[in-house]
């Protein structure tokens, strides 16, 4: 398997939850209310598997790994066009969040932002995962040996390990705070 398998797999869960996400703003285009469970566990799933785990590789791993190669000025700009929309959709997420949380406090109008934050991650995530997938990730192995290219694969199988402790490390601190 190569690293971009795994990544590739992992886009495959992604496309999953964000067509949860499609019904959940079909369901408050027809006048539901929003379901705040489901907001919340897709929150969760984009911040801990989407972000930290997935981009997390890509940024801390393969990236890493590319920019240390002599690539072409055009992969450069993709691979930093990338992380900017990582940036992004963790903007998005942090205002979700926020109009979530004031829907719950009772103030009703916040229902527009959380149609519009999950309308922009609907939008983005498909056409993100695009780009990596037909356009960056193949032509981008080119640049690594066989050797380099199972490096990489075994340091995102410890980057996996480790993340279930970091995960629930976060899960106790928040209830800490709270
Ligand atoms: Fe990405
Ligand atoms: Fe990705």
């Amino acid at each position: 398997m190569l690293p971009i398998g795994l990544l590739m797999k992992e886009h495959r869960l992604i496309e999953r939850m964000i067509r949860q996400m499609e019904k959940e703003v079909q369901n408050m285009n027809r006048g539901k209310a929003p379901e705040c469970d489901l907001i919340n566990t897709a929150v969760d799933f984009v911040r801990i598997y989407a972000d930290k785990c997935h981009h997390g590789k890509e940024e801390d791993i393969l990236f890493r790994d590319l920019d240390k190669k002599d690539i072409s000025s055009e992969h450069r700009a993709m691979m930093e066009q990338l992380i900017q929309e990582h940036v992004w959709g963790r903007e998005r997420v942090a205002k979700l969040v926020d109009a979530k949380d004031r829907y719950v406090q009772g103030d009703i109008t916040a229902k527009d932002d959380i149609l519009a934050e999950l309308n922009k991650l609907i939008d983005f995530y498909p056409k993100h995962i695009d780009k990596e997938d037909n356009h960056f990730f193949k032509p981008c192995m080119d640049y690594f040996t066989d050797e380099e290219k199972e490096a990489m694969l075994r340091e995102c199988f410890d980057f996996d390990k480790d993340l279930i402790h970091w995960q629930y490390g976060w899960v106790v601190e928040k209830l800490e705070k709270a």
